[in-house]
């Protein structure tokens, strides 16, 4: 029930001006988020380093219609990769191509990601598309195979809760991939979704096997237990070794798990930095209500 409230508050003007105005807001969105600036990005980096677990970093935005901020969007990566240096072997960037451009032109976020992901070459980083609301999912798809014509590299977020995800899935199960599965974060409508946990698990759990059976490097992003289980399980079944797919998770979310996790197998945070912490932060709060909980009463206990 309060699930899509939440998303569509997300998306709102108005609800986000009055809640980035409280700064008790604050103490909630740490939970999520490494900080707002680079320094704060970096010293996350290498606590999580030292703990044993590997980083994609997200430099928050998303949505913008504004060329000269899908630039600076741009600039904060090349940023990012100049500042961690030798800091985090194997970091991979996340980016939302939206942040990039995407929504003016496909273009601009094409030229915007691809100096990215030159950048990121040089400092022996990965990158990986974060997947948006369906309505971006083809173009996504499109900037990601003429990125990889010069990146082979380059992965993708797909989310299980799209009933195209089968196909798109076996698409891109082939040699070389690097497909994160996620459940999917946005509120879309039952034409080109399931709306049922259940139904969103079930196709999960498919698209698991579809990818531990392929010959790419499937990143389970979940933090599911059973998800994480069942993942476990196929791998084995289809001779799978440790350092042949990846765990990932959200900074803030389940954090003991993530260190367990970590003793025998790799796992990857996702790391989201920087001031436009609002959309990220209310999707958050969408996937797990008892979150709101805590953010209400930040405001009661004044
Ligand atoms: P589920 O929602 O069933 O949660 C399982 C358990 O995890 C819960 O019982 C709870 O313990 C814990 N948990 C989950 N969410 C929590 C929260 N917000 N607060 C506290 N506890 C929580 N989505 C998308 O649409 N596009 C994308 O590109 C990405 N990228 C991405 C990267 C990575 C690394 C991850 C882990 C996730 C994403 N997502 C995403 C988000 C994803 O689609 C999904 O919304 C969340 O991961 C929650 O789903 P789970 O699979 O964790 O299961």
């Amino acid at each position: 029930m309060l699930s899509p409230l939440l998303l569509a508050a997300a998306r709102s003007e108005r609800v986000r001006g009055l809640v980035t105005a409280v700064p008790l807001t604050r103490g909630v969105v740490d939970r999520f988020v490494a900080g707002e600036d680079l320094d704060a990005a970096v010293r996350t980096v290498a606590d999580l380093h030292r703990d044993g677990l590997k980083v994609t970093l997200d430099h928050l935005g998303e949505d913008t219609l504004d060329r000269a901020r899908a630039e600076a969007t741009r600039d904060a990566y090349l940023a990012l990769f100049e500042a961690l240096g030798d800091l985090a072997p194997g970091a991979d960037a996340s980016l939302k191509l939206s942040a990039l451009g995407q929504a003016l032109d496909d273009r601009l976020a094409l030229d915007n990601a691809r100096t990215i992901c030159a950048a990121a070459q040089r400092a022996g980083m990965t990158v990986t598309l974060d997947m948006e609301d369906h309505t971006t999912v083809d173009s996504t798809l499109g900037v990601l195979r003429e990125l990889r014509a010069d990146f082979p590299w380059v992965g993708v977020a797909i989310q299980s809760m799209l009933r195209r995800t089968e196909g798109d899935l076996r698409d891109l199960v082939g040699e070389g991939s690097r497909v994160r599965l996620v459940k999917g974060a946005y509120a879309e409508p039952s034409s080109v979704a399931f709306q049922s946990r259940h139904e969103v698990d079930l196709a999960y759990v498919r698209g698991l096997k579809l990818l531990m059976e392929g010959d790419g490097r499937p990143m389970i992003g979940s933090h599911d237990p059973r998800m994480i289980d069942i993942a476990l399980a196929l791998a084995a079944e289809n001779d799978r070794k440790p350092g042949s797919y990846e765990f990932q998770m959200l900074y803030g979310i389940r954090a003991g798990e993530q260190r367990r996790l970590a003793e025998d197998h790799t796992v990857r945070v996702y790391v989201p930095y920087g001031a436009d912490w609002y959309g990220y932060f209310m999707r958050r709060l969408a996937e797990r209500p008892a979150n709101l909980v805590f953010f209400l009463r930040s405001f009661v206990s004044r």
